[in-house]
């Protein structure tokens, strides 16, 4: 009998699945109801008290593990609803010297950032901290509590005709999160694309005297130095009660997609920024191809009522998103590079044909440009919404009972439902065995240097082209641009953010093929031109020596030193990455195959992995890169 299809087309059927992923959202859109499973609490707790305080908690990331796949172990967990709550956790936290964190509803970050230091520690969650938005017609500003999500925030503004220009893409972080980490859109204009340069004051509770009643509440403004350190904290000042934002008239944006050639792309990318407020590309080395966003304002009276909807935050069915996950672990192991690349050009065409996303009246695409309100162009999601009550001490993981919510509307939460319809989640949902776990590395490069950087990468590239083709399958390299910062912890110059992503393994340890061309990338980006980490992405080896890659490190911790002297907002981790004084601390953990997991950067064989024929090699085109290399690789 012979096959009906040659076995490279087996495997790329399954490909096809991660490949057409931005197909799904025609999809979604019309297949119309799905019960949602609930996102599980970050925060998991053994016991409450009579306040409802969480005790013998522990606190993981939206992924469930952290980076170092250790657990966060918190003493109390606290929830407040109003500032005069916050305020008495903090004294509490204070009056005995206990180490305190602040950890959203969602908890976004990668790294251990919301992890309290010490024993006896203190955890506040903002999920419930979101009642107050406030808007100032005058001025044009909103304050929010910091625990009011994105979409909440930009609808409310939107009916005032007021808007927020430049926001990240997901809508389901905290406004107190996002900046706290430096969120970001994409545009070098003016003030910028990072949320943080968005901010025009913030009333912060810090720990306090005895006299002082063990906390206080300091109200900055813009203009003074303490909010250049406040506005992008990382959460070792104090807690951010709530945040003043500089809105403008409400606009639109006007999106087209461009593919071109990637020759040239090093000239072109410095002209691009200048020329579209929110310019963005994705470049594919693989395949040479380099999709261009151009996204200007438009006047708010200029037609359309476009939308944008990632899909990979829409809600997805278990089923798709097993399939997604099958179709990734297939791709890790395939050899097959050649079937890659044509995957990789039939996801350009995709995102192209198909409007990556945007939708020209909310609901289909029919051709660019599309125009739409500033608001519902660029953040989005849509799989974390549910309707279900979740309990401070964690959430009820029988779907089918109360807690069942419905998404697009119309379903009654009732078994029935449940029978006829498919259920879904986002695709991180910790609580399925088939979610995704990722690397995310996001280096902001002076716009300067760009031209430099993205001739290093054709340089590798050029080495084995087909080998590039891997990172076409989620996104390839997605580069977004910054201002200058007034940030002490921000951008130091304009900039460009070259992002990739990668499949992490749910088993520690487990080697990725070709994975040295990653690593390579990664370190020069780092290394050879000076990047900025994103503080709430990138694995742990990206984090050392910060104080040369931010605005003014240096003035951030004479600022943490006055107003948080015993420190009790910062922990193991911070303290790594922000060193202490003037001297530079690692937060690299050597130890056997550190490098597979992105905790260090090799120095000797043990971190990577002999026995399996990984070892510690210079990088081909940046020789100062030290990569895990298979020893059967060659170029
Ligand atoms: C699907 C997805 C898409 C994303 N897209 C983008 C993007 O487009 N651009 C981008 O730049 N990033 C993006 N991110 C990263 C995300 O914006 C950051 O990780 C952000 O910090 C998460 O916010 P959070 O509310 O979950 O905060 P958390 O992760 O809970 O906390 C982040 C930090 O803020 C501190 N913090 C939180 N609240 C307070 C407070 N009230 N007072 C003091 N400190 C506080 C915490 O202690 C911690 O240090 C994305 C993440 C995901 C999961
Ligand atoms: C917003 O603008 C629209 C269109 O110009 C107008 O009809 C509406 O009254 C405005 N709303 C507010 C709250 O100003």
């Amino acid at each position: 009998m012979k096959l009906r299809h040659p076995p490279q087309v087996l495997l790329y059927t399954p490909l096809l699945v991660v490949g057409l992923l931005y197909q799904l959202i025609q999809l979604h859109l019309t297949t119309g109801t799905c019960i949602s499973l609930p996102l599980p609490s970050p925060i998991q707790c053994l016991r409450t008290d009579e306040n409802g305080d969480g005790l013998d908690c522990t606190v993981e990331s939206y992924q469930r593990v952290w980076q170092d796949r250790k657990l966060c172990r918190v003493a109390r967990a606290v929830y407040p609803r109003t500032e005069a709550q916050l305020i008495e956790a903090v004294a509490s936290a204070s009056r005995t010297g206990s180490r305190i964190k602040v950890v959203s509803g969602g908890s976004h970050s990668l790294n251990k950032l919301v992890c309290p230091g010490g024993e006896n520690n203190f955890l506040i969650s903002t999920r419930y901290y979101d009642s107050l938005i406030h808007i100032e017609l005058t001025s044009r500003t909103v304050t929010a509590h910091s625990g009011v999500m994105l979409r909440k925030l930009l609808d409310y503004v939107a009916e005032f005709n007021l808007s927020l220009p430049h926001t990240p893409y997901w809508q389901g972080v905290s406004v107190g999160g996002a900046i706290s980490t430096g969120s970001h859109g994409s545009g070098a204009w003016g003030r910028g694309s990072s949320l943080h340069d968005h901010v025009v004051g913030m009333r912060l509770v810090l720990p306090a005297l005895q006299q002082e009643g063990y906390a206080k509440v300091v109200e900055l403004t813009d203009g003074q130095e303490d909010l250049d350190a406040a506005r992008l904290s990382l959460g070792v000042l104090g807690v951010i009660s709530t945040v003043t934002f500089q809105l403008e008239p409400i606009f639109k944006r006007s999106v087209s997609l461009e593919l071109r050639d990637d020759e040239g792309l090093e000239d072109e990318i410095s002209e691009f920024a200048k020329a579209h407020e929110f310019s963005s590309l994705n470049w594919y080395p693989g395949t040479r191809k380099v999709l261009y966003k151009i996204e200007d304002r438009v006047d708010a009276t200029t037609e359309g009522e476009g939308t944008f909807r990632h899909a990979m935050v829409e809600k997805l069915s278990l089923e798709e998103i097993e399939n997604m996950r099958n179709s990734l672990e297939l791709m890790e192991r395939t050899e097959n590079e050649d079937g890659l690349c044509e995957m990789e050009g039939m996801t350009i065409r995709a995102r192209l044909e198909h409007g990556d996303g945007f939708l020209n009246d909310g609901l289909t695409f029919t051709g660019y440009p599309v125009v739409g309100y500033s608001h519902n162009m660029q953040t989005s999601g849509g799989c974390e919404e549910a309707s279900s009550p979740v309990t401070p001490t964690g959430i009820d993981l029988n779907i089918f009972s109360d807690g069942t919510s419905d998404c697009e509307g119309g379903m009654s939460n009732t078994i029935e439902s449940a029978t006829t319809n498919t259920v879904c989640t986002c695709f991180w949902n910790p609580d399925l065995n088939t979610s995704m776990l990722f690397h995310d590395v996001a280096i902001a490069v002076p716009i300067s240097r760009a031209k430099d950087a993205v001739l290093e990468i054709k340089k590798l590239r050029d080495l084995r082209q087909k080998t590039m083709c891997r990172l076409g399958v989620l996104g390839g390299l997605f580069m977004r641009f910054q201002a200058k910062s007034k940030a002490y912890l921000g951008e130091a110059d304009d900039s460009v953010t070259f992002e990739f992503c990668q499949y992490k393994k749910r088993e520690a340890n487990i080697p990725k093929l070709q994975q040295d061309f990653f690593e390579e990338i990664e370190q020069m980006l780092l290394v050879k031109f000076g990047g900025k980490p994103h503080w709430g992405k990138n694995r742990i080896l990206a984090f050392d020596d910060m104080h040369r890659r931010v605005r003014a490190m240096e003035k951030f911790l004479q600022v943490r030193e006055r107003l948080d002297p015993f420190r009790l907002f910062s922990n193991e981790w911070t303290d790594a990455i922000l060193g202490d004084g003037s001297i530079p601390r690692s937060a690299q953990i050597l130890q056997d195959h550190c490098a597979f997991e992105g905790l260090c950067i090799c120095r000797e064989d043990s971190h990577c992995h002999p026995g399996r024929g990984f070892f510690c090699r210079p990088g081909y085109v940046f020789n100062e890169a030290r990569v895990c290399r298979h020893e059967a690789s060659t170029v």
